[in-house]
């Protein structure tokens, strides 16, 4: 799969271990940065990916923030972007099978690397269910 991923400067670890972790699976991997702990506004690493899930370059994104709530609301400001916060395995199923996310957002500072590499594993390997919730 094409993968886009952008964090701010709390998801810098997070982001990079997300990466690792994608590449060693064989997916291709857009990364927007950021790439070290200086103080960056979100918008500038959100915009990028959704601008990718909007033109179809990319499959999935994956937003990174301290809380995962600013830049869940810049990347939904896009047409076609859906943009779902997560904090657990279930809740990125849910995302997937009942809202058709097509970008995953993770609170850095609220999650651990291997919670949210399972996030991530299980929101890439979800369906939509469609049916109902179409
Ligand atoms: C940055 O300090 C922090 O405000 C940001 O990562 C995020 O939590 C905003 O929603």
């Amino acid at each position: 799969m094409n993968i886009a991923i952008g964090a701010d400067h709390g998801g810098v670890d997070l982001k990079h271990a997300i990466v690792a972790r994608l590449q060693g699976a064989g997916h291709k991997v857009q990364d927007f940065g950021t790439n070290s702990e200086d103080s960056v506004d979100y918008p500038d690493f959100g915009h990028p990916v959704a601008n990718d899930v909007e033109q179809g370059k990319t499959d999935f994104g994956i937003v990174i923030c301290g809380s995962g709530n600013g830049i869940a609301m810049t990347v939904n400001k896009h047409a076609g972007v859906r943009a779902g916060l997560c904090w657990t395995k279930e809740i990125a199923e849910l995302a997937r099978q009942h809202n058709d996310a097509n970008v995953i957002s993770i609170p850095a500072r609220y999650t651990s690397i291997p919670q949210a590499v399972a996030m991530v594993d299980t929101f890439l390997t979800t369906a939509f269910e469609g049916g109902r919730h179409a």
